[in-house]
């Protein structure tokens, strides 16, 4: 079952359920690509530096990519790195054709120009969807690598069976990353999308009109129930430590505090999204948990993607437009 209902409040969308759902088709798909065709899909994953949650995030790229099938090759290269070798792996990677797919993870330390970066990188390979073509592609409507955390959004969504054809959908949060491709995307399944930021004046205004309410903003807790329509869908794709015992009381009801208290007491923090949930549980018809929701879709996607370029490449792919 992909959802649970809580007591008389929101219905709980579970990420973990829709990402298994998604990793068991692709873990298919490439078994049908080995068996009928000889290959196996292959990602390399690029980490510059130190970054404790770059560290994370690759080691499970690496691992769920093993888990289906999926050739990986981890580069970890020192914090020193200068832009000019950088873009030398790329182009490298670029030139291989054993390689499906490349992602360099972000951030880049301070002497690299991710932009740079990013446009070296072949679009056809580009699974992160960032290039700029795959981003103009998105903004036609053309089918191409969309990127993961929103296009994770999109499945939950859909495997939830919420409606997003003629409905309000209202983002928060205007990054390159999620908000603009996330407006995108919903603008593809026909949502009419407004997108907010931290200039938006009367954000609660507007907010209130969505029915579907997405946070990408990057603050802990930011959205509370004055911004959400009663019986509105509530996406929370935020990624919070929360260390202050006093504000984690703000944000968790008794049926959760005491295990956020425990886990600030043994690791020092508790992951929040951008949705204060105990006043959006009261409020909303749907919500996305944190952790647990989109951060698991994230991944699922990407696994995706890789999948889509290897295809691609050798022209399996439909080249049917997505939409008019
Ligand atoms: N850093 C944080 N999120 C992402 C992502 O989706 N892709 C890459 N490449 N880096 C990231």
């Amino acid at each position: 079952m992909i959802a649970e209902t809580i007591k008389n409040s929101a219905r709980i969308l579970s990420g973990a359920a829709i990402a298994e759902e998604i990793k068991t088709e692709v873990f298919g798909e490439v078994k049908k690509l080995e068996e009928e065709y000889g290959f196996r899909p292959y990602l390399v994953v690029v980490r510059v530096g130190e970054d404790k949650a770059s560290a994370v995030y690759v080691g499970s790229k690496v691992k769920t990519s093993e888990e289906l099938g999926i050739i990986s090759e981890h580069r970890h290269l020192p914090a020193e790195t200068l832009q000019e070798e950088l873009l030398q792996i790329v182009d490298d990677l670029n030139c291989r054709e054993d390689v499906d797919g490349i992602l360099i993870q972000f951030p880049l330390p301070k002497q690299i120009d991710e932009s740079a970066i990013l446009e070296k990188i072949n679009p056809e390979k580009d699974v992160d969807g960032f290039h700029p073509v795959n981003v103009g592609k998105l903004s036609q409507g053309q089918k191409t690598l969309a990127p993961c955390t929103p296009a994770g959004v999109i499945e939950i969504l859909k495997r939830s069976e919420i409606e997003i054809a003629g409905k309000h959908a209202v983002i928060v949060g205007r990054s390159n990353i999620v908000g603009k491709p996330m407006a995108m995307l919903l603008l593809q399944e026909n949502a009419t999308v407004t997108i907010c930021h931290s200039r938006t004046k009367n954000l609660a205004e507007i907010t209130n009109q969505a029915d579907i309410l997405v946070a990408a903003i990057g603050r802990a807790g930011f959205i509370r129930g004055e911004h959400i329509k009663e019986g509105a869908t509530v996406i929370d794709v935020g990624i919070n430590n929360v260390s202050d015992a006093d504000f984690a009381r703000e944000l968790f009801d008794d049926a959760e505090i005491e295990k956020r208290l425990n886990t600030i007491e043994k690791r020092g923090f508790t992951l929040v999204g951008d949705v204060n949930p105990k006043e959006a549980k009261a409020k909303a018809a749907n919500f996305t948990p944190v952790p647990g929701g989109v951060g698991l879709l994230t991944v699922a996607m990407l696994m995706k993607n890789t999948v889509d370029a290897a295809k691609m490449r050798r022209k399996m792919w439909k080249s049917e437009k997505v939409k008019k």
